[in-house]
């Protein structure tokens, strides 16, 4: 099978059962992806595809052969941090770390959904062309990406302070 993984190509023999997550951190060994259910309710190994946030725990690889798929791992322009991973570190958006790469795909690719006009439950007007990511709007969005160290706050005010900047894409 062939993948294309934060920019590159990998090509390998691979069970048709696996999941991408399964792919990403034992064949790949990118293991900045995080399995935390592996039954699609934490959001610790969301990913990137084409720039659309998934629960990788929940795809099978094999239909993801084609696609860019972009991990934790394909965020920063070394040897600088992405500027969402900077805000988590200043905001103090994290413990313990272990939900913070799904934390950070899961948050860049839901400024793009708002950026497109999909609704969340709480956006009051849909035939709006903008919608206003408000602190609620923003933890009902990331509401899929469970952090058992608490740290939701400072998630949720990493991801402020860098739309405030205009560092998240
Ligand atoms: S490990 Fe995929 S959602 Fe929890
Ligand atoms: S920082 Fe520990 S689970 Fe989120």
């Amino acid at each position: 099978m062939n993948f294309s993984v934060n920019g590159r190509a990998y090509e390998l023999a691979l069970d048709p059962r696996t999941s991408l997550l399964d792919l990403l951190r034992e064949h790949l060994r990118l293991t900045g992806t995080k399995k935390g259910c592996d039954q699609g309710a934490c959001g610790a190994c969301t990913v990137l595809v084409d720039g659309v946030r998934i629960n990788s725990c929940l795809a099978l690889a094999v239909q993801y052969q084609g696609r860019e798929i972009t991990t934790v791992e394909g965020l920063a322009n070394e040897p600088e941090l992405h500027p969402l991973q900077s805000a988590f570190i200043e905001q103090d958006g994290f413990q313990c770390g272990y939900c913070t790469p799904g934390q950070i795909c899961s948050a860049l690719a839901m400024v793009e959904e708002a950026r497109r006009g999909v609704p969340s439950v709480l956006t009051p007007d849909l035939s709006v062309d903008h919608i206003d990511l408000t602190h609620d709007e923003l933890r009902e969005r990331m509401s899929g990406n469970l952090c058992r160290c608490g740290a939701h706050n400072g998630i949720i005010a990493a991801i402020e302070a860098a739309l405030a900047t205009r560092a998240a894409p």
